[in-house]
This record gives C-alpha cells, sequence and structure tokens, in this order.
C-alpha cells in the first residue's frame, strides 16, 4: 500500500503528543488528507496544530471514538483509506488514582471505534477493502515488567501490571479479535516510551525541563533505577508510516530504540544539556535540584523492545540516537516555552508524583 496525496487517513487523538507529531510528519510530506478525530482532553492541544490549523487537506473533528454515531458519521462522511488509532488515556500516574476513563477509552472506546471501522470496511468495493488498514497503536507496558535481561518480542505473554497497561492490553486484544474473527485488516504496534516536542509535561522528560529551568525540585520514583527503552518520537512515526505502507495485517510489531535509560540516567543527561544550554542559569548545576520521592504502586523495574522484527522486515531504522534525540528535545522546550506555558496554565495540575507544589 503506498501513500499518496489522494490518500485520506482518520487519525485518532491527533491532538496529543504522538499522533500530532504523526499529522504534522504528514502534513509537511503532503502525503496525505487528515481527518484527525480528537476529544481534547486534558491531554489533548490545538495550540500544536497551529501550523495546519487552516490547511485544506487537515480537519479536525472533537469527538470521542467511543461515540458511535459520530464515528460513523466521519467514516462515511470523509472515507478514509487507512485510520491510525492513537486515541487514549497515556498516563499511567492517573490510570492508579482514576482507573475508569482509562477503561472508558482504551477499552470500549477502541472497541466502538473498531466495530464502526468494520460496519464501513465491510461495505467498502474490493479493492478499496483489500488496501484498507486499522493501525492499533500501543506499548510496550501490555509486556508487564522485566528482570535484569531479556527483551520482549512481539510473542511475549501479556502480563500488564498497571490499570493503563491493562486497559492497553484489552484493547490489543480487541484489535486481534477484529483480525481474526472478520478479517478487518488490522496491525498492531507496541512501542517503547517515547519523548520529544509537545509532549505533555507530566511525563518524565518535559516535567524535569520544566522544572529545572524554573529551580524547582526534580521528583524521581524510588532510587530512579527503573529502565525505559527510549525512542525519539519521529522514529516512532516513521516506524508507523512503514506499518501503514508495508506491514502486513494481523501482525504485531515491536518498536524501540534500543536506548535503555534508568530514569536517574535520564535525568542526569537533561540535567547536563540544561548545564550546557543555559550557561547563565542561577540553577546550574540542575543536577542538585534532582529529589527522590516514595515510588508509585506497581512500577515496572524494567522495559526493553527487540525491534528486530519491523527493522528486517520493513527496513525501520531510528535516525536519532538517545543523545541527538535529547539534545534536539531539550532545545525545543527552551526555544518554545511559550507552548509550556500555554499548556500548563490550562487544566494540568501535577496530580501524583507525591510533591504536587513542585510540578505546576
Ligand atoms: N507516550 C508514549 O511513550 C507511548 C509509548 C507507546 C505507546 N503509546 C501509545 O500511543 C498513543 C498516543 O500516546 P500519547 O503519548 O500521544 O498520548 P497523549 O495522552 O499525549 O494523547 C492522547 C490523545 O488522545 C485524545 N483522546 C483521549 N481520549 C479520547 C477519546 N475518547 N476519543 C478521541 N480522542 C481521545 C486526547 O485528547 C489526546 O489528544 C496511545 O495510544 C498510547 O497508549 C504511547
Amino acid at each position: 500500500m503506498r501513500l499518496n496525496k489522494e490518500r485520506t487517513l482518520l487519525v485518532t487523538g491527533g491532538a496529543g503528543f504522538i499522533g500530532a507529531n504523526f499529522v504534522l510528519g504528514q502534513m509537511a510530506q503532503g502525503v496525505s488528507r487528515i481527518i484527525n478525530l480528537d476529544a481534547l482532553t486534558y491531554a489533548g492541544n490545538l495550540d500544536t496544530l497551529e501550523s495546519v490549523k487552516d490547511h485544506p487537506d487537515h480537519v479536525f473533528v472533537l469527538g470521542s471514538i467511543g461515540d458511535r454515531p459520530l464515528v460513523e458519521y466521519v467514516l462515511n462522511r470523509y472515507r478514509p483509506d487507512a485510520i491510525i488509532n492513537f486515541a487514549a488515556e497515556s498516563h499511567v500516574d492517573r490510570s492508579i488514582d482514576s482507573p475508569e476513563a482509562f477503561m472508558q477509552t482504551n477499552l470500549l472506546g477502541t472497541f466502538q471505534l473498531l466495530e464502526a471501522s468494520r460496519l464501513y470496511w465491510r461495505q467498502l468495493p474490493d479493492k478499496a477493502k483489500k488496501s484498507f488498514r486499522f493501525v492499533h497503536v500501543s506499548t510496550d507496558e501490555v509486556y508487564g515488567s522485566l528482570g535484569d535481561s531479556g527483551k520482549f518480542v512481539e510473542t511475549s505473554r501479556y502480563q500488564p501490571n498497571s490499570p493503563y497497561s491493562a486497559s492497553k492490553a484489552g484493547s490489543d486484544h480487541l484489535a486481534r479479535a477484529y483480525f481474526h474473527t472478520y478479517g478487518l485488516p488490522v496491525l498492531t504496534t507496541n512501542c517503547s516510551n517515547n519523548y520529544g516536542p509537545y509532549q505533555f509535561p507530566e511525563k518524565l522528560i518535559p516535567l524535569m525541563i520544566n522544572n529545572a529551568v524554573q529551580g524547582k525540585p526534580l521528583p524521581i520514583y524510588g532510587a530512579g533505577a527503573n529502565v525505559r527503552d527510549w525512542l525519539f518520537v519521529s522514529d516512532h512515526c516513521r516506524a508507523l508510516e512503514r506499518v501503514l505502507e508495508a506491514g502486513t495485517p494481523g501482525e504485531v510489531y515491536n518498536i524501540g530504540g534500543n536506548n535503555e535509560k534508568t530514569n536517574l540516567e535520564v535525568v542526569d543527561t537533561v540535567c547536563a544539556l540544561l548545564d550546557e544550554m543555559l550557561p547563565q542559569s542561577p540553577y546550574r548545576p540542575h543536577r542538585k535540584l534532582i529529589t527522590f520521592v516514595g515510588d508509585r504502586p506497581g512500577h515496572d523495574l524494567r522495559y526493553a523492545i527487540d525491534a528486530s522484527k519491523i527493522r528486517r522486515e520493513l527496513g525501520w531504522e531510528p535516525h536519532e540516537t538517545f543523545e541527538t534525540g535529547l539534545a534536539k528535545t531539550v532545545r525545543w522546550y527552551l526555544d518554545n516555552a511559550s507552548w509550556r506555558q500555554r499548556v500548563l496554565d490550562g487544566s494540568y495540575r501535577g496530580e501524583r508524583l507525591d510533591m504536587p507544589e513542585n510540578l505546576a
């Protein structure tokens, strides 16, 4: 399947971090018309889409993937050639305090989206039916936690440990069932932790940058020993393009950057970059702002992705190393202080992390 100008993509959650990076990347390439369905929860931000607001190939629809009549209307009105489902509640901490929204969107919302897609897809002409794709964007957290060694492969056992990962695991199973039961051409991707521009500042890297530039404490859970496998967001978006273009329906693709770092290493590197980029800052060395706080319940120790399948079968390679990607990210947040500020002026309250006064 080739992406081209005539192609219409329904992107859900395209006002969030990864979805918006995907939409902006697609628009920059001029390869597709985008219908962007997003409920604009606290994590959705139209500021991020400002540059494509009046673009004739970008249509923003405010609404939920769980709103079946709306989703059916959007499908029949815009006739997409493919759907890419980013829409989700995505923050583990929030899922611990308020799991219900996670079940509503990640489980039931994905179900409604799949079901509406199936009804739409089955009445397409044969050629369009054959080339139609539904890409379900998921996470490595569905596989649970690793010990000191080993990596997640596509066949690793599902062992979700948080309400977030359990809801995503459930959505992956639904996606799988829609392929096996109905033949809907679904492809699922499980990706490791992303970082980069436009990430909501409740997530580790933007939170640390944000606090550090203001001289506020940098709260790290436990001893900072939890390991995540970091991937620069545009590398994730390019992987999703490859899955859309060349992936095999029914298959699962793990996506990861082979960049395992402890949380403490990540924060240390952010601090070192800030020391370098802000030589006049009164808060240098920024690492003295690091503060260890009580660990969160059920905190998975280590995630690591074996991405050899997507590398081998679809020829995908990340472009950024952790060092180059992180330097670009820190630079971006420094250069886009007004984006940061407007996000923080909004509904963000910095729940959890034990130290709310440090987060806003
Ligand atoms: N961020 C990561 O590190 C990471 C890693 C792997 C996979 N993922 C997955 O990628 C996807 C995107 O993650 P993100 O970090 O961009 O999340 P995000 O929280 O930044 O954005 C989610 C977007 O979905 C929208 N949304 C929420 N509920 C909705 C609903 N019911 N209907 C329509 N829109 C809704 C929000 O308004 C927001 O714009 C998620 O499915 C997540 O599970 C994220």
